[in-house]
């Protein structure tokens, strides 16, 4: 399973990159707004920070919704840096540009997927990575793990080769079980990566290993 980072910020991807466990990054224009980015060209810079940073795939979302519009921006942002996928939202003009950038082999990641349905139609389109949306779910009382199972069965069936994305991940669990029912990638934040770390039984057995080792000097 890849691990991709989810966050528009330089220091966090850096950290996660030094780790040697990151394959890519998502960003979207919230997480580009929390950074302090504005302006078309600091945008343009920032993604090619990022994409100097890591060595995978990064997601940069469209902020636009009629089908020309989303082809002429996915296109310049495909144009900056062969790491880049282009990031569109499932609408219906969303999914038509999301066919024309696979029939023109730029890579896309469809955002904002809720339901197996949804996520049909982007295999269908040929979307490189489909985004269910775990956490936003589970925040309303609807299991967002289950719908990763069934997008992960679904594309199964009929060897679809979008690789299914989990994102909007809220803790160590949403990884594990991710990983149990077969996501391609997840996206999470870096404190829930670095808490991927945390054991106790790991922190005393390491201390009196090396209380044991000082003894015995
Ligand atoms: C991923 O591509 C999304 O941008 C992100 O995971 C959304 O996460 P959130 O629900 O925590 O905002």
């Amino acid at each position: 399973m890849k691990f991709f980072i989810d966050t528009a910020n330089l220091k966090q991807i850096q950290e996660a990159q030094s780790l040697g466990i990151l394959d890519g990054v998502t960003t979207n224009p919230s997480l580009m707004a929390k950074e302090g980015i504005k302006g078309q060209a600091n945008i343009i810079q920032h993604y090619l920070d990022i994409c100097k940073t890591v060595s995978g795939d990064v997601s940069a979302e469209v902020i636009t919704t009629d089908y020309e519009e989303i082809i002429k921006e996915g296109k310049k942002l495909a144009s900056l840096h062969p790491h880049i996928v282009v990031k569109v939202p499932m609408i219906k003009d969303g999914i038509k540009a999301i066919k024309y950038f696979s029939d023109h082999h730029i890579k896309t990641n469809c955002t904002l997927v809720f339901s197996a349905g949804q996520a049909l139609l982007a295999a269908k389109a040929g979307a490189t990575y489909v985004s269910p949306f775990i956490g936003r779910l589970d925040d309303t009382s609807t299991d967002g793990i289950s719908l990763i199972q069934q997008i992960v069965h679904i594309y199964q069936n009929y060897d679809y080769q979008t690789q299914v994305l989990a994102a909007s991940i809220r803790h160590p669990m949403h990884i594990i079980m991710c990983a149990e029912v077969g996501a391609d990638v997840v996206t999470c934040p870096l404190d829930v990566i670095l808490s991927l770390f945390n054991h106790p039984l790991t922190d005393i057995g390491l201390a009196k290993f090396l209380a044991d080792y000082k003894k015995s000097q």
